[in-house]
């Protein structure tokens, strides 16, 4: 047996031991699912999308939490904290349809450049994604033109998710406003689906 195979023996033996206690998910929903994890059922989904940073203006949807007292008089702005629940959508126009949230805290904690701590949520509402959600935690160099940063769980669809996060600046409408991101996002996950070929 490889290496994968016996991670997930040990997983599932370990699994067996677990009372079913701490969820709200029902009893046998919890069988299902466990079973579907011990049978490997995992896959690769890939998801392209665009962030709303709305900073500014009626519609704003990012707001400043706290400073600390060196924020204003750095480049790299280090010590701001905000509060975000911006919209995703399927393309780069803020009015192009609308595919989820991404909810968090996010602040500014590189002395020297400006680079993002992420501590957000990627909340889905259409289609197979609804009401399944994606971590991110990670770093988030603004002034790199390419950025990676990791997914490190999910729920619903996503349950077990990790990945990563590939962003850019798509455009700077205002930086006083709009700024709009691209994201592709690749993660491995344990899709509910798995559960119907189940032969129970
Ligand atoms: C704010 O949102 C409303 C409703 O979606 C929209 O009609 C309006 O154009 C938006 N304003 C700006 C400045 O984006
Ligand atoms: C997403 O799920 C919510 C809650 O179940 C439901 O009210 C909503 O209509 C769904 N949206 C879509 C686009 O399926």
């Amino acid at each position: 047996m490889g290496k994968i195979g016996t991670v997930f023996l040990g997983f599932c033996s370990l699994a067996i031991f677990i009372p079913w206690v701490c969820s709200g998910l029902k009893e046998e929903e919890e069988k299902i699912w466990s079973q579907s994890l011990c049978r490997g059922k995992e896959k690769v989904t890939k998801l392209h999308f665009y962030l709303q940073d709305v900073v500014g203006g009626p519609n704003r949807t990012v707001y400043d939490v706290a400073k600390s007292e060196i924020t204003d008089s750095l480049p790299s702005e280090f010590g701001e904290v905000l509060v975000l629940d911006n919209l995703v959508t399927a393309g780069p126009e803020p009015e192009s349809k609308k595919v989820g949230r991404m909810q968090g805290v996010v602040g500014l904690s590189d002395l020297h450049e400006m680079a993002l701590f992420m501590l957000v949520n990627l909340v889905f509402t259409e289609g197979k994604f609804n009401g399944s959600t994606l971590s991110v935690l990670g770093r988030n160099p603004l002034n790199d033109k390419v950025r990676e940063v990791q997914v490190v769980g999910g729920t619903g669809v996503f349950r077990m998710a990790r990945g990563y996060v590939i962003t850019r600046t798509h455009s700077v409408v205002d930086a006083n406003i709009l700024s709009v991101y691209e994201y592709t996002v690749v993660v491995f996950h344990f899709d509910e689906e798995a559960m119907d070929l189940l032969d129970m």
